[in-house]
């Protein structure tokens, strides 16, 4: 039993381990082949902001694997309307369940509720903070279409500051041993603290404000949505928003092999002219998070 906070929990063997009990779990993922490795077991999804692929993937995963779910999906028709607070939801939620999916707008939450569960918290985002379990299907896209997860050039572009997708996985690719690109709006770049973390271990390549400046240079365009509903001021988030488009004309000036991956989902920051182009990656990426998922609901809620 573990909880699953941060990425900085897990050291690269024991990612590499998610992911190759991932691999061996896409039949089952696409419902080709059936098990029941999770039956009698229950996963809660408390989900206190919006979310359809990280919450129904996890659905997925657990259902694939015998388990079976409960949960909601934003508060209104929950006791959070009433002034519950989180430990309360969580310390009662947790006796429900087998493991508790926990997606909060708060950084920290996830953290937080580690003390008030009697079972396995799974974080699924924390306000700006890290969505470890993204970072998995990342890294699995990654090696699927790469063959390897080291020695690559990843640019990361876009809401860097509010986006959580980018912050943990930031820190996961330069575990492995590649060089991170940072390119975003000004305002909206990279946390000092993810950014003096590449530094100190040498794998922090260019940091700019034009996808042009690096995309000769890139093996993997991670792009991301403004996230707008961070934004203190409005006014701030119409000065940025629509800033930066992925499309063919872009794609164009990288080199043979360039994947395009996004956590999704996206509003305009990839034209959907790109989506039948070769490099597009981001709906298989989606898809990856039911294998990974069932990866990690194995072993947190199977032991493994
Ligand atoms: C992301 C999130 O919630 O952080 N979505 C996801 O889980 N795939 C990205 C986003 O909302 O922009």
């Amino acid at each position: 039993m573990r909880d699953v906070i941060s990425i900085h929990d897990f050291s690269v063997e024991e990612i590499v381990d998610v992911l190759d009990r991932a691999e061996d779990m896409v039949d089952i993922a696409r419902g080709e082949a059936t098990s029941d490795f999770l039956r009698g077991k229950v996963l809660a999804c408390a989900f206190y902001e919006p979310s359809t692929r990280t919450r129904l993937s996890f659905e997925t995963a657990m259902n694939r694997l015998g388990g079976g779910v409960i949960g909601f999906a934003g508060t209104e028709a929950t006791s959070v309307v009433k002034g519950e607070t989180l430990a309360d939801t969580i310390r009662m939620v947790s006796g429900y369940a087998d493991a508790v999916v926990l997606r909060h707008p708060r950084e920290g939450a996830a953290k937080l509720a580690t003390e008030f569960s009697s079972v396995p918290i799974i974080n699924a985002g924390d306000g700006a903070g890290q969505h470890p379990t993204q970072t998995m299907l990342d890294l699995f896209t990654i090696r699927t279409e790469h063959g390897r997860l080291e020695g690559l050039t990843i640019s990361l572009v876009g809401d860097l500051r509010y986006g959580r997708t980018v912050h943990s996985l930031a820190f996961a690719l330069a575990k492995f041993g590649n060089t991170i690109n940072l390119v975003s709006p000004e305002g909206l770049e990279m946390p000092d603290e993810v950014t003096s973390h590449l530094k100190s271990v040498g794998m922090l390549g260019t940091a700019c404000h034009s996808p042009e400046e690096v995309i000769s240079n890139t093996d993997i365009l991670y792009a991301t949505r403004i996230q707008k509903e961070r934004f203190p001021d409005l006014v701030e988030y119409e000065r940025v928003a629509g800033l930066y488009r992925v499309d063919p004309e872009l794609l164009s000036q990288g080199p043979d092999g360039l994947i395009v991956m996004h956590p999704l989902p996206r509003v305009n920051e990839i034209l959907p002219e790109v989506d039948k182009m070769p490099q597009a990656k981001y709906f298989d990426q989606a898809f990856n998070g039911v294998p990974v998922r069932m990866a990690l609901l194995s072993m947190v809620v199977g032991g493994e």
